[in-house]
């Protein structure tokens, strides 16, 4: 049996792909196109294990996607690949369209082809999981209830309209053509071998490198947040029970303003890694321009998923945050060999506007 997981060098897929390789034996094959965000030392200990098949290409790329369906014969495609962050969106949509939309529409296109070829019982047992995101639903005021899977979806950023694209999508390729999909919409993951673009491992490796932490606007924007790993735990549920062309919200029950994670960070490094002159990191704390059109709140009701396939995220915030920071704390050259990459360019461009700090 195998596995196409799709993204698989980014953060969530890497973290799914070494804890599902760490549980079973069945084989996974690796499509990545290794932007930016795609590493593959996040990978390194996979490394001469033969259920490990890495192939670098996009996932539009319909010719290598048929090859690889045909080759493998996977039971399951798992897509993660898109782009992921929602500042980068904002400078430059048009990647965002043409992996998130077009890159979506082309796998499904290669997988339809793929599954109305299979005999009846492989087709029965055939699934497409769809990882989407919280943000297709938009921003939630300060009282309203937390999202469920029926909420309206509301999109507010290039990147949270390209993911609700592709949601629709991979409805539609349900309803018109049979395909067995499933689709789960996350909130924020943190965890190991998370790019330090993103709120958790900038802060992190801001603080430790003297530097200035931006926190947009006024940090009072709330965010629910769930350790990756139960993330990863979600989705092989899923997987394994989840009623055809449904979708989960996936969730932490873990509501936080900005302001509030940064502080926490601030609070674990002080403890673990004090600094020699005595001050808190918080010191480096620093406001600087919001981001436009930034959503206020988003929160999760991860019911339907607990109540009817028995998920619980085994991690709280507090235990989940004191074991990512004392990762980043263990794996300085994981991040000094990211940052000295395309990274470094990518810090320039959004920090160097007037107002803003890096
Ligand atoms: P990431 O940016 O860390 O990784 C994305 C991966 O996809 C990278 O390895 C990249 O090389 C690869 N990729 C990009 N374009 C590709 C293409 N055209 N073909 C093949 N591979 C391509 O993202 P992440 O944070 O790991 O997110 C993974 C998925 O989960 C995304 O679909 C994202 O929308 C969703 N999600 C993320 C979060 C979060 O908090 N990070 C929360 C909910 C949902
Ligand atoms: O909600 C799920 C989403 O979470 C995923 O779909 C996205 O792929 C993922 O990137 C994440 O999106 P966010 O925009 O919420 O994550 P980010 O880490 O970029 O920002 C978290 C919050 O912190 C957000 O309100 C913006 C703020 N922020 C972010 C950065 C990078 C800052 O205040 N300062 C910063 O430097």
């Amino acid at each position: 049996m195998t596995l196409l997981v799709t993204g698989g060098a980014g953060f969530i897929g890497a973290n799914f792909v070494l804890d599902w390789l760490a549980e079973s034996s069945e084989t996974v094959v690796n499509l990545d196109k290794l932007t930016y965000a795609g590493n593959l030392e996040t990978l390194a200990s996979l490394q001469g294990n033969p259920a490990h098949v890495f192939v670098q290409g996009d996932i539009g790329d319909a010719d290598l996607v048929s090859r690889l369906l045909q080759t493998h014969q996977p039971r399951a495609v798992i897509n993660f690949a898109a782009e992921s962050h929602v500042d980068r969106s904002i400078h430059g949509p048009g990647e965002f369209i043409e992996t998130n939309v077009m890159g979506t529409f082309r796998l499904l296109e290669s997988v339809r082809g793929y599954w109305q070829a299979l005999d009846a019982p492989a087709q029965a047992a055939f699934r497409f999981l769809h990882v989407s995101t919280d943000e297709v639903y938009g921003s939630l005021t300060q009282d309203a209830p937390a999202f469920s899977e029926t909420h309206r979806y509301e999109p507010n950023s290039p990147y949270s309209a390209s993911k609700a694209a592709s949601d629709h999508l991979v409805r539609a390729w349900h309803h018109t053509y049979g395909l067995p999909v499933l689709t789960t919409n996350c909130s924020n993951n943190y965890g190991p071998f998370h790019f330090p673009e993103k709120l958790i491992p900038l802060m992190i490796v801001n603080a430790l490198a003297g530097k200035p932490l931006p926190v947009y606007g006024d940090g009072m924007q709330v965010r629910d947040w769930l350790y990756v790993k139960d993330h990863c735990s979600a989705i092989r549920r899923v997987l394994q029970a989840g009623q055809l062309g449904e979708t989960y919200n996936v969730g932490g029950w873990s509501e936080k303003p900005n302001i509030e994670i940064v502080h926490t960070v601030c609070k674990l490094l002080d403890e673990l890694r004090p600094k020699a002159d005595g001050s808190s990191y918080a010191s480096q704390i620093s406001y600087v321009t919001d981001r436009p059109g930034h959503d206020r709140r988003y929160a999760i009701d991860a019911r339907k998923l607990e109540q009817e396939l028995g998920w619980k995220p085994a991690e709280t915030f507090d235990s989940g945050i004191r074991k990512t920071v004392a990762w980043y704390l263990a794996h300085p050259d994981w991040v000094s060999h990211v940052q000295s990459g395309a990274y470094r360019d990518w810090v320039q461009k959004q920090y160097a506007a007037p107002g803003a700090a890096a």
